[in-house]
């Protein structure tokens, strides 16, 4: 089976980018991690794939503090197809991609989001959740389009809110939910290609 090429983005401490690897590296996800991109100068995220022999690059993001520059996103485009990306998994990029992006991989960039969404889109979810007295949530992979945490679900994990749940306590039980959904999600795409709702 042909392998799909992936280009990995992120912000920050990559912990869902190592599971990615981790799981391309054991067997069981057959992809080829082509290329892991951050906007962060010296992200764990890059560190991570520099541990993996991965190719990484540190994309300097231009003046905006949400979304890149127009032609920065132009170079981002650029930058994954002379890598042969064929899906772009998003795993902690901190900013909103425009059309320079959606329309040069148009149903080919998936994220993660640490809700069951569309419940809870946007920063701190799991806070979100928590604060809503939520006695349920979970993560979800989706495919993204131009609407913030948006965007046809691949698929979802439940993840329980227990009584005596912090913040942090939450967020951690949802990022190892995670660690096993964006992993298997992508292992969906690569031998199913597109998922239609
Ligand atoms: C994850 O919780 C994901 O849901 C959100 O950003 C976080 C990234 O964490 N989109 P990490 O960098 O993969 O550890």
């Amino acid at each position: 089976m042909k392998r799909l090429g992936l280009g990995i983005l992120g912000s920050g401490k990559g912990s869902n980018c190592r599971a990615i690897l981790e799981s391309i590296r054991s067997g069981v996800l057959l992809a080829e991690p082509r290329v892991v991109i951050s906007d962060v100068l010296n992200a764990p995220i890059l560190e991570i794939a520099r541990e993996f022999s991965v190719p990484n690059a540190y994309l300097p993001p231009g003046q905006f503090r949400t979304r890149l520059e127009p032609n920065t996103e132009a170079e981002l485009v650029q930058m994954l197809r002379d890598a042969e990306v064929e899906l772009v998994v998003l795993a902690g990029f901190m900013r909103v991609l425009k059309s320079p992006m959606l329309q040069a991989f148009p149903r080919r960039i998936v994220n993660i989001h640490p809700s069951l969404l569309p419940k809870f889109p946007g920063l701190e979810a799991w806070k979100q959740a928590l604060d809503a007295g939520e006695t349920m949530t979970g993560c979800t992979v989706h495919y993204v389009d131009e609407k913030i945490d948006h965007g046809d679900i691949i698929a979802q994990r439940n993840v329980p809110i227990l009584p005596n749940d912090s913040a942090e306590t939450l967020h951690s039980r949802i990022q190892i939910a995670e660690h096993e959904l964006y992993p298997a999600a992508i292992a969906k795409i690569c031998r199913e290609g597109d998922q239609r709702p």
